[in-house]
């Protein structure tokens, strides 16, 4: 893959994709920015290269409207602040007056241009719109892997029509450590996976079990591998027209000599709600309507287990509904395992992320992963069509 690092940058105009789509709260306050972090050192490689710094990015999903809520004016400001200089927000991402910006500016500047998808033709990958975002470039550098999943303008179009393009710091950051888990990994690679549905994370524990030693599952996805396993899972949430799919692939994992970990006790609730009614139950006692809602005690240190030799182990997906407190300690349990361990560590995905943020050990996790489709996509086997353009 090309990088930025093999490329003339001085004096040119380059315009970089990030993500900078932000969490936000009511008031429009960004409330975590380690997306806009991830990207300082790309940010800083170009203007220490003395070349005019272009940036461009989606916020939310505007569909195509032009709908202030989703402007990047608060994602333009933080980042003035945190380079401690002036960050202009450009009206548009095409059009004359962004185009006359652009054109004055000097090495050394920055501008951002506002959001991509207040053109319905950045998702539609329309061949007009890209060229005319190009036309104010002469390098394009793509360090959003978290939208690299998508065949969107600024991601597959922009670069056919500017000569230089490259992956940014970030993005061959990203691909380095999916690529030294996956590919290449110091082997036990143990998988965890949870979340809520099996549906949206079968091609990656498909593809997954090519490559794993072991893999646990947790989360709401379990209860549909238990279920097909015969276990009454009382009102749990699961996907039954997956139950055969599920049969499936625990008889493929036993087949290719895959370990698979499921919960074997849970914290059931009377209700999905923060304060139902609760108790620890094994995998055969889950009342009648009631849910399984978090690992219980005895899988959380069955997992453990599963993880004490591991070198190298990939997370996606949380063991329980961790957003409610009384359904968090299995997560946490595992946050502070995969943190504690020796292994290389990667997390993937915004629940994942944000499980490890609330248990404190962002710092003790080798790489936590910007992505989260584009994370999956990984996981399926899948390549980026914004990586392979670069190649193209
Ligand atoms: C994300 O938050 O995962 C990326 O910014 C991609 O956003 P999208 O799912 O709206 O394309």
């Amino acid at each position: 893959m090309n990088t930025i690092r093999d490329l003339d940058l001085s004096g040119k105009r380059v315009l970089v994709r990030v993500d900078f789509n932000v969490p936000m709260d009511t008031e429009r306050n960004i409330t975590d920015d380690i997306r806009i972090r991830m990207a300082l050192p790309t940010i800083n490689y170009i203007l220490d290269k003395g070349a005019k710094l272009i940036l461009c990015s989606h916020m939310g999903r505007p569909k195509g409207e032009r709908v202030m809520d989703f402007s990047l004016a608060p994602a333009a400001s933080h980042l003035a602040v945190i380079l401690g200089l002036d960050v202009r927000l450009a009206p548009g991402c095409v059009g004359a007056e962004s185009e006359s910006l652009v054109a004055a500016m000097q090495p050394g500047e920055v501008i951002m241009l506002e959001n991509l998808r207040f053109h319905k033709e950045e998702t539609e990958n329309d061949p007009v719109f890209a060229e005319q975002v190009a036309r104010m470039a002469d390098v394009y550098i793509n360090d959003a892997f978290a939208v690299s999943h998508r065949v969107h303008a600024s991601v597959v179009g922009i670069p056919k029509y500017v000569s230089e393009k490259a992956a940014g710091l970030l993005l061959q950051t990203e691909m380095d450590f999916f690529h030294k888990a996956m590919d290449t990994p110091v082997r036990p690679l143990v998988a965890l996976v949870g979340g809520a549905k099996v549906s949206s994370k079968l091609g990656a524990l498909e593809n997954m079990l090519d490559k794993v030693d072991s893999m646990i599952i947790g989360g709401a996805m379990a209860n549909t591998f238990l279920k097909s396993q015969g276990v009454d899972m009382g009102a749990s949430k699961t996907e039954d027209d997956l139950l055969e799919t599920a049969r499936e692939f625990v008889a493929k994992a036993e087949g290719k000599g895959v370990k698979l970990y499921f919960p074997v006790d849970f914290v059931a609730a009377d209700s999905f709600a923060a304060n139902a009614v609760t108790k620890n139950v094994t995998f055969r006692d889950i009342p009648a309507g009631w849910m399984a809602l978090d690992i219980g005690p005895a899988s959380t240190v069955y997992f453990q287990e599963a993880l004490t030799d591991a070198r190298t182990i990939v997370w996606n997906g949380p063991m329980g509904a961790f957003e409610m407190d009384a359904f968090a300690r299995g997560t946490m349990a595992m946050c502070q395992s995969v943190a504690s361990s020796h292994a290389l560590s990667i997390t993937g995905g915004g629940d994942s992320n944000a499980a490890v943020k609330k248990s404190g050990e962002s710092a003790n996790i080798s790489y936590m992963s910007t992505g989260g489709g584009a994370f999956l996509t990984l996981m399926e086997g899948k390549t980026l069509p914004g990586v392979e353009v670069l190649a193209a």
